[in-house]
């Protein structure tokens, strides 16, 4: 819902921002020019080609393309909403919020979350009342004793205990008010067959609440103490609770991931507790082997380094591999640990100690040492075929790796190994760097053929200058809407920008370029954020108006000359004698594009 009291806390919190000061707590930076400069939050780097200009309120990365402004940054580094972001804003800057006028829906929507978030905490104090202060608890007690679990440890992490019967928590949670629904909403009960009545979700198991980032319960994971199956139980996906995006043990892990700067990523619940309470208290879990792209996001906004520490089954030892790669594809630099003899991080460290995990992380080996590892284990290198597939397993991981040295002792320490030419592996891997390409050119080819318009260099610069010159001179915003036929434009997403200055001009003449950030599609915003950051000044604004504009021109003129001599062509070859009107109407505009050049 916009309202005007809302728009102008937005546009108060822009004015009243610094955007320098709001990125330097994620990004050192320093000043060059107009312009501060650091390595950018968003791709791995080592050389600085983020920048942020305080004067527009833009940011723009020149490696990796990200750019907007202040509220685009928070959105994109915290993974927060665009609402979210100008509440953190309005709260550092003690701006208050509006009494924001929110439709029915929004309320209601509002509620059911609160709600939600309110049951799970009197869910998860009810568990873990069963489990310290009842009968309930005596077995599950001796359960979690014999695995090591401390009570500190059980009062740190909430653990309790359903009880078992069908219907306790319902029943109970009944007396207090609670209606049925929000228990269904929660996941914590589930309707029955028949239709009528309900039972609990979660009878006769441990219980580990899941905490949001902020720490709040937004679900559980539930373990038998039996052998029964499953052996976890989940609380199903509800409106708070989105398994790919959290991360057991975030909340308790976050400032020391920040202040190591790097992540060990366990499987599951009983490993990262056991982690944490040793001393690792930069482990999250990733309940489960799938880690998702969102858990890897949420890692790398406050860590360059992941460490992976799943299990040595199977299982654990596929998901790495295919975690490894997303990571990589990420720009993280990630290492693996291999928890010796087939245990997992909770059985290691409760038998060895956390030290000799401590010194399991320190030697785990980096990606390309771990890959190497995993091909010779799982192939017989005595054989040719061998050799030839183990280099092959091998060629992707080298290709993606940007550090030279690296790959070239990689190279020689493979040749050692499998007794080969180190130059035929370097000819192999130039071959799959070329073949790689090639697709990628092919690609790109495809594309410029798909999109009927081949936009030359010139003409993409004159839009990017054009719309430069309506922000920084907005009085020329109705010249340019009389003079420039919208259609003429040729990249979309200047498209996409134009349409958005002209609306926003109509509503407010003298507007902030950088407020049009928030209205424009990601790929848009950061065009826009990249043209704003260019330093050139002009001297003679009314000259390079006109070049722009006609360059513009000229280049439709152009696109559509060549629409219709193509046209032409085709239905002269077809037999068709209306090509004569084709050939007269391109010759028309060559006349037109001619006159404009002897303008000049
Ligand atoms: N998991 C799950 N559902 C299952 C099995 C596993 O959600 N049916 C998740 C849990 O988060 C679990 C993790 O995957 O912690 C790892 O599974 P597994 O290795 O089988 O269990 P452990 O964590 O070793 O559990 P425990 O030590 O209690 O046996
Ligand atoms: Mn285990």
């Amino acid at each position: 819902m916009r309202d005007a009291a809302y728009d102008d806390f937005i546009d108060k919190l822009r004015s009243s921002c610094d955007i320098v000061e709001v990125i330097a707590e994620y990004v050192p930076l320093k000043k060059k020019g107009n312009n501060f400069w650091g390595c950018c939050p968003f791709h791995s780097e080592k050389t600085a080609s983020f920048s942020v200009n305080p004067a527009k309120g833009f940011f723009y990365c020149f490696g990796c393309q990200a750019g907007g402004n202040v509220f685009t940054f928070l959105m994109k580094v915290e993974n927060i909403s665009f609402w979210d972001a100008a509440k953190q804003l309005a709260n550092k800057l003690n701006i208050p919020l509006p009494e924001k006028e929110k439709s029915a829906q929004e309320l209601a929507r509002e509620r059911e979350i609160t709600s939600l978030y309110k049951v799970n905490q009197m869910a998860s104090e009810f568990f873990h009342s069963c489990l310290m202060n009842t009968n309930y608890g005596v077995k599950p007690l001796q359960y979690l004793h014999e695995r090591g679990v401390a009570r500190e440890a059980m009062i740190e992490y909430q653990i309790g205990f359903a009880p078992p019967g069908w219907d306790k928590l319902f029943t109970s949670f009944r007396s207090r008010g609670v209606e049925p629904e929000l228990l269904l909403n929660a996941g914590l009960i589930m309707q029955r067959a028949s239709g009528n009545g309900f039972y609990d979700r979660f009878r006769e198991r441990i219980m580990f609440p899941i905490c949001d980032v902020r720490g709040r319960v937004i679900g559980f994971g539930g373990r038998v103490m039996d052998g029964d199956q499953p052996k976890y139980l989940n609380s199903p996906e509800t409106k708070v609770f989105n398994k790919r995006r959290v991360l057991y043990g975030f909340d308790k892990a976050e400032r020391h991931i920040r202040s190591s700067g790097q992540a060990i990523v366990v499987e599951g619940y009983m490993d990262l507790i056991t982690a944490q309470v040793s001393g690792v208290h930069n482990a999250v879990a990733s309940l489960g082997t799938a880690f998702s792209v969102e858990q890897s996001r949420l890692l790398l906004r406050c860590a360059s380094e992941i460490v992976f520490a799943y299990d040595s089954d199977a299982a654990g030892q596929n998901a790495t591999a295919r975690a490894l790669a997303m990571v990589r594809d990420q720009g993280a630099s990630v290492r693996v640990i291999s928890v010796p003899d087939g245990k997992d991080p909770d059985e290691f460290i409760r038998r060895q100690g956390a030290e000799a995990f401590q010194l399991l992380i320190d030697k785990a080996p980096a990606f390309l040492e771990y890959m190497l590892r995993q091909s010779l284990r799982d192939t017989d290198y005595s054989t040719l075929e061998g050799k030839v597939s183990v280099v092959g397993k091998l060629l992707p991981a080298l290709a993606v790796s940007d550090n030279a040295v690296e790959v070239n002792a990689y190279i020689v320490k493979i040749a050692q190994i499998l007794a080969l030419d180190e130059q035929s592996i370097r000819s192999e891997l130039r071959k799959f760097q070329t073949s790689q390409q090639t697709n990628l050119v092919t690609k790109q080819k495809k594309e410029v053929f798909a999109g009927s318009r081949k936009m030359n260099e010139a003409t993409h610069q004159a839009e990017q200058l054009l719309i430069r010159l309506m922000c920084e001179n907005q009085q020329f915003i109705e010249v340019i809407q009389e003079r420039l036929n919208i259609s003429s434009i040729q990249d979309q997403n200047h498209l996409e920008i134009i349409h958005s200055i002209y609306i926003t001009y109509e509503q407010k003449n003298d507007f902030d370029p950088a407020a049009i950030t928030s209205e424009l599609t990601e790929p848009a915003a950061a065009e826009f954020s990249q043209i704003m950051m260019s330093e050139s000044n002009f001297d003679d604004i009314q000259r390079i108006l006109s070049d722009c504009l006609r360059t513009i021109q000229v280049a439709y003129l152009n696109h559509l000359y060549e629409q219709h001599r193509l046209r032409a062509d085709e239905l002269e070859r077809l037999g068709d004698s209306s090509f004569l009107q084709e050939l007269a109407e391109s010759q028309r505009i060559k006349n037109e594009i001619n006159k404009i050049h002897k303008l000049q």
